[in-house]
Parts: structure tokens; sequence; C-alpha cells
């Protein structure tokens, strides 16, 4: 299996060393504009093999496609990342163009791939990646939801001072800071996480989950990359293995949860066709409601891209 991952820097980095680490493909690309650094990168990679035991070969590209030719599942990491004070939602003008001419190159060269979107903000890039392939759109998803609920189901573990392997949690909605934790359908080894934990207890937590991106934004100056890479990772993982696993995923809604033409995250089977099914979920109402207002809020900035689109 031939993986490319788009974007040399914090993200893409770290998701082509888990992809190499854990042998999940045999070919690992690593593509990025600036001059040398996918190549330094792939070979810092490289060389960890025989210390790390794998042989996953990690190769590096400037900007030249014809070297990520054929991959079966594509990683878009491309983009500015956010500084402290900024939105995702600042990033869009910027890393819409970025989107865009990656996505046609990578189709270009790989017209049959799977295309996992991690540029922010990330539902409008997936958007804006899925209007460029012109491929079907079980294809082409993003990722938000594995990270979202890995930061959930952490913050969890410390609570509750056990293995963070035992907690399971489903979170909807966009990537941002109306994204939907659902305590219903949190649990702890099959125990509902609310005979637990206390609802202020929990109720503090999904407001940390809430704004995990921006908590990390403030420690480092830049946004997050260890998480978000080994949960890119482990979305290729399911593709290139078919494994059926159930994840939180950006994903293409045509009439799912009552809404249209609109990337949101919500609980999907991952296989080797990409989304294979979504799960639509028996939501009560207040849980829709907070539904609605994530979707509204992503639409907001979709129809900003639309715009954008029209004028150009
Ligand atoms: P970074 O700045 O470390 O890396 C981005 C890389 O993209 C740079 O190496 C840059 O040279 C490259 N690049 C820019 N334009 C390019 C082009 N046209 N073609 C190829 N490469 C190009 O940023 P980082 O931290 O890796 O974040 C990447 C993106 O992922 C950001 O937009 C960030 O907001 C987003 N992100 C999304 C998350 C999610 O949950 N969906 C989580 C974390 C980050
Ligand atoms: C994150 O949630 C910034 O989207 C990025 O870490």
């Amino acid at each position: 299996m031939k993986v490319t991952v788009v974007g040399a820097g914090n993200v893409g980095a770290t998701c082509a060393d888990v992809l190499a680490h854990r042998e999940i493909a045999n070919e690992i690309v690593l593509l990025d504009i600036k001059e040398g650094f996918a190549e330094g990168k792939a070979l810092d990679i490289w060389e960890s093999a025989p210390i790390g035991l794998y042989d996953s070969r990690t190769i590096g590209s400037t900007n030249d496609y014809s070297k990520t030719a054929d991959s079966d599942v594509v990683v878009i990491t491309s983009g500015l990342p956010r500084k402290p004070g900024m939105s995702r939602d600042d990033l869009i003008a910027t890393n819409a163009g970025i989107v865009k001419t990656v996505t046609e190159n990578v189709i270009k060269y790989s017209p049959n791939a799977v295309i996992i979107i991690v540029s922010n903000p990330l539902d409008v890039m997936t958007y804006c990646a899925y209007l460029n392939a012109k491929t079907v759109p079980n294809k082409v998803f993003g990722m938000a939801g594995v990270l979202d609920t890995a930061r959930y189901r952490s913050f969890l573990a410390l609570e509750l001072n056990v293995s963070p392997k035992d907690i399971q949690a489903v979170l909807m909605g966009g990537h941002g800071d109306t994204m939907v934790p659902l305590p219903r359908y949190t649990t702890v080894a099959g125990i509902p996480v609310t005979e637990l934990i206390a609802e202020d207890k929990l109720n503090e937590i999904i407001e940390r989950t809430k704004f995990g991106g921006g908590e990390i934004v403030q420690l480092l100056g830049t946004s997050a990359w260890y998480a978000p890479g080994a949960a890119a990772a482990q979305m290729v993982e399911a593709v290139v293995r078919d494994q059926k696993r159930i994840f939180p995923v950006c994903a293409w809604l045509q009439g799912e949860y009552g809404m249209n033409d609109i990337y949101l995250g919500v609980p999907v089977v991952l296989g080797k066709n990409g989304i294979e099914k979504i799960i639509e979920l028996d939501l009560n109402d207040a849980e829709k409601a907070l539904l609605a207002e994530s979707a509204e809020a992503v639409k907001v900035v979709m129809n900003v891209l639309d715009n954008m689109n029209a004028t150009a």
C-alpha cells in the first residue's frame, strides 16, 4: 500500500512517522513545497527504521507529484496553523488556495485515492477538497473527531484515574468551539460515564474538550501535532487495512441527520472504500439543537468559501 502525506510540517511529519513505525503502508511519500524539507524529514524517519524495527520506505518530494502517483490514501496537512489569538476560520483564504492546488495535483496522479483532509478550518477545507477532487464524497473526508474524542477521552481518563483505552466516546459537529461531545454515548468499560462522574465535572471536561485545540495553541504558540498526526494515521490504517472502524469523521451529509450539502462530523464506518456507512444516532432534542447550532457555524464558513469561489 502507498500513502502520501502532503505537508511535511508538524502534523504531516508526525503522521508519516506513525505510519512508518506501525508499518501501516510499505511506501510513504512525504511532499512539501519548501525545498528539501520533505526529503529531510523522510530521510530522518527512514534512518530510524533500524532502531524502530520497521521497513516501511519513506520518500520525500519537493512539490513533485509524480512521486505520489497511484497512492491508495493521501493525507492533506498543508496550510498555515493557528497562532495565539487566531481562530481556525481566520485561516480560510490562505489555506483554501493551498488545499485547492494540492487536491488538483493529488487527484491528477492518484485518481482513485481516498483523501483525508487535516488542514484548517477543517470542515470547510474538506468541502474545498471535495469541490476540487471531483470524486465521490465517500473518498474525501476530514480528520477532527478522532482528535477531539481523543482529547475528551484523555481528560476523562485523568479525572477517573483509569486507562484511556477503556474510554469510548462519540462526538459530533464541526471542528470548532461548537463541537458536540455526547455524554449519553460515552462509556468507561461499558459503564455509562454519567454513573461515574458528577454532572458539573463532566460539563467542565466537555468545555475543556471544545477548547482543547486553543489550550495547546496558548501553551505552544502554534497548534498541536502529536495527537493530530496520530489521529490521521489511525484513519489511514482503518482504510488501508479495511478495518471497518467506527470513528467520528467529517463527512458529506445528504439527508443524514436531516441535513444536506454540508461537511460535518458524524460517526461513520471506515474501510477500504473510505466512508462505507454513516451511522445515524437517535439524538434527543437537546443533542439535535447543539448539532444544528454547530452545523450553522460550519455553513457560515462554507458560504465564505462559496462566495470566494464565485468572485474568483
Ligand atoms: P506546519 O506549518 O508545521 O506545516 C504545514 C506545512 O505545509 C509546511 O511545511 C508548509 O511548507 C506546507 N505547505 C504550505 N503550502 C503548501 C503547498 N502548496 N504544498 C505543499 N506543502 C505546503 O503546520 P501544522 O502544524 O503541520 O498544521 C498543518 C495544518 O493542519 C494547519 O492548517 C493546522 O491548522 C491544521 N491542523 C488541523 C487539525 C485537525 O484536527 N484537523 C489538528 C492540527 C492542525
Ligand atoms: C487542533 O484542534 C488547531 O485544529 C487544531 O489542535
